[in-house]
């Protein structure tokens, strides 16, 4: 049988470098459950679907193939058998997942995905709804935050470092509105499950973001 640990919530809270680095604490890998609404994001607005149209959406979904694959330990994510990890990462692509996110049938589709792909491995899985709803029994739920505007500058930073024009102004508006859709959305939204150990990673570097949560989960080391 394998196991899960759950990492869930709101952007910017480092979810992802976090999920990087403890899952190769623990030798196990890491899966990014954003990117795969990413991907859908991506199709929609190639097909120039209006995000609102779910029933469009959930027809596209039928011919949709979303494969996550590790090469070398990395999560590659494949949009109908092309390679789109780089193109999911901008701004824009951020914007429309948070609205996708929103139908109940993308999340329906992700979320049995998902459960597949956590199946198969021991792997520490990073989202917004995971230990609520993709993986209830995981083994250990994390819940990781921080403060609004430390998320913004750290998104920010990741932004420019891409290359990608953008104000911090601009930044701290859509990690906002992205809390609010993610937070107050019908299904499934972003809540800490009851048994998630919550981390503020406000004041703490990775590293001892990491060594709390190794702390919690001493049995697997
Ligand atoms: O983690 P991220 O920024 O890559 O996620 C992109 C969007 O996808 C985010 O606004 C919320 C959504 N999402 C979700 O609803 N459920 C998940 N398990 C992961 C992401």
């Amino acid at each position: 049988m394998c196991y899960s640990i759950a990492i869930d919530g709101p952007s910017g809270a480092g979810k992802s470098t976090i999920a990087d680095a403890l899952a190769k604490r623990l030798g196990i890998l890491h899966l990014d459950t954003g990117a795969m609404y990413r991907a859908i994001a991506l199709k929609t607005i190639r097909l120039g679907i209006d995000f609102n149209d779910e029933n469009t959406i959930s027809k596209v979904l039928q011919d949709t193939e979303i494969d996550v694959k590790f090469e070398n330990g990395l999560q590659m994510i494949f949009l109908d058998g092309e390679n789109v990890n780089s193109q999911i990462r901008v701004h824009e692509i951020s914007q429309a997942a948070a609205k996708i996110s929103t139908l109940n049938s993308v999340r329906t589709v992700l979320a049995n995905a998902q459960r597949n792909i956590a199946q198969k491995y021991n792997m520490v899985v990073d989202g917004r709804d995971i230990g609520t709803n993709v993986l209830p029994c995981a083994k250990y739920k994390f819940f990781l935050t921080a403060d609004d505007n430390i998320r913004a500058e750290r998104r920010y930073q990741e932004l420019k470092s891409r290359g990608q024009e953008i104000d911090f102004e601009t930044v701290l508006n859509d990690i906002k509105q992205r809390d609010q859709m993610d937070t107050t959305r019908e299904f499934s939204p972003l809540k800490r499950a009851e048994d998630a150990v919550l981390i503020d990673s406000s004041n703490l570097t990775p590293l001892q973001v990491v060594d709390t949560m190794l702390s919690h989960i001493k049995e697997l080391l």
